[in-house]
């Protein structure tokens, strides 16, 4: 497995906003990557350059051995591009609309084998307008992979979607994935990282702060499990500082969140320390931790606030 992508240094400023900060990673053949982060992380500003659709500032992009400042144009006809807000000419059917995207290329897959692969073959003469909200973003999807590219590029992929279309779309997402398809995809859903993304880049604020697998992120952060409390009240959180428990403590939204690689411990501890204040522990819950736990414990911050 070779490295297809390998990003150096790349700065991205608008006026006084260094919206990407100096981004370096590397993505294999093959694989899901992923780049999580919150509102105006810099996710969209930091794949478009490497799309050749932003002009960097400063840095370095090598794609499938072709530097990106150089060839643009050879570049373009080896990946395929779903960007954040795809803009459809509404009164064009769905096979139509695949058939132009294929004409603007050298090599199209046939439409009738898209439309099967993404669900869509019911609605192929549909005018794009009448899609429902998941049908668009398969569409969406299927005109990125028009030209069988090499390197796929998933901007906010489920943005805006219900669970089920949600899920529908990762089942398609990870079938490219099984296939061998190597693909690049920004979410701030967490759950979308963990499923489909063998590597994880976390970023904010234009930088990455972490990338791993999401389990080695996990287990990097020193966390396995998260306890957390619902309403705590002042007392029981005073006495909870006090006590020095294996956790690191957080506190949001008026829930008190334990990070903790001795969850067991912590547990017994917590319920030993109500119970001596006699205060009853409403909404206590155990749960394994999640990137938006590694996000917590790296900014403070939760993934969407
Ligand atoms: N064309 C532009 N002109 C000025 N500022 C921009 C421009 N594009 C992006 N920005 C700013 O750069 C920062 C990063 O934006 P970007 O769209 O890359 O974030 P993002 O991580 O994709 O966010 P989201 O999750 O909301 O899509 C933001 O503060 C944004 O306001
Ligand atoms: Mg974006």
């Amino acid at each position: 497995m070779g490295t297809i992508l390998e990003v150096k240094d790349l700065v991205k400023r608008y006026g006084s906003l260094v919206a990407v900060d100096g981004v370096t990673f590397g993505v294999d053949e093959g694989e899901i990557f992923g780049i999580l982060g919150p509102n105006g992380a810099g996710k969209t500003t930091t794949v478009e350059m490497i799309e050749g659709l932003r002009n960097p500032d400063a840095g370095s992009i090598m794609m499938l051995g072709i530097d990106a400042a150089r060839g643009r144009q050879e570049i373009r006809e080896l990946i395929g591009v779903q960007l954040q807000s795809t803009m459809l000419y509404p009164r064009i059917r769905v096979a139509e609309a695949l058939e132009l995207f294929g004409s603007y290329y050298r090599r199209a897959i046939p439409a009738a084998q898209l439309l099967d692969e993404l669900a869509l073959t019911e609605k192929k003469d549909t005018f794009v307008e009448r899609l429902s909200g998941g049908q668009r973003q398969r569409l969406a999807l299927a005109l990125a992979l028009v030209n069988d590219p090499k390197v796929l590029f998933l901007d906010e992929p489920t943005s805006g979607l219900d669970p089920q279309a949600r899920r529908k779309l990762w089942g398609i997402i990870g079938q490219l994935g099984e296939k061998g398809k190597t693909v690049i995809l920004t979410t701030h859903y967490m759950e979308e990282a963990e499923q489909l993304c063998r590597r994880v880049a976390i970023m904010d604020h234009g930088k990455i702060i972490a990338l791993d697998t999401p389990n080695a992120l996990i287990a990097e952060t020193g966390l396995e499990a998260t306890v957390e409390i619902d309403h705590p009240g002042d007392e029981l959180r005073k006495a909870l500082e006090e006590a020095g428990l294996p956790a690191r403590v957080t506190e949001t939204a008026g829930k008190l969140v334990l990070h903790t690689s001795e969850s067991s411990r912590v547990v017994s501890q917590l319920t030993g320390i109500a119970d001596d204040l006699g205060v009853v522990l409403q909404d206590l819950t155990v749960r394994k931790a999640t990137l938006e736990d590694v996000f917590l414990a790296l900014t403070g911050r939760h993934l969407r606030e």
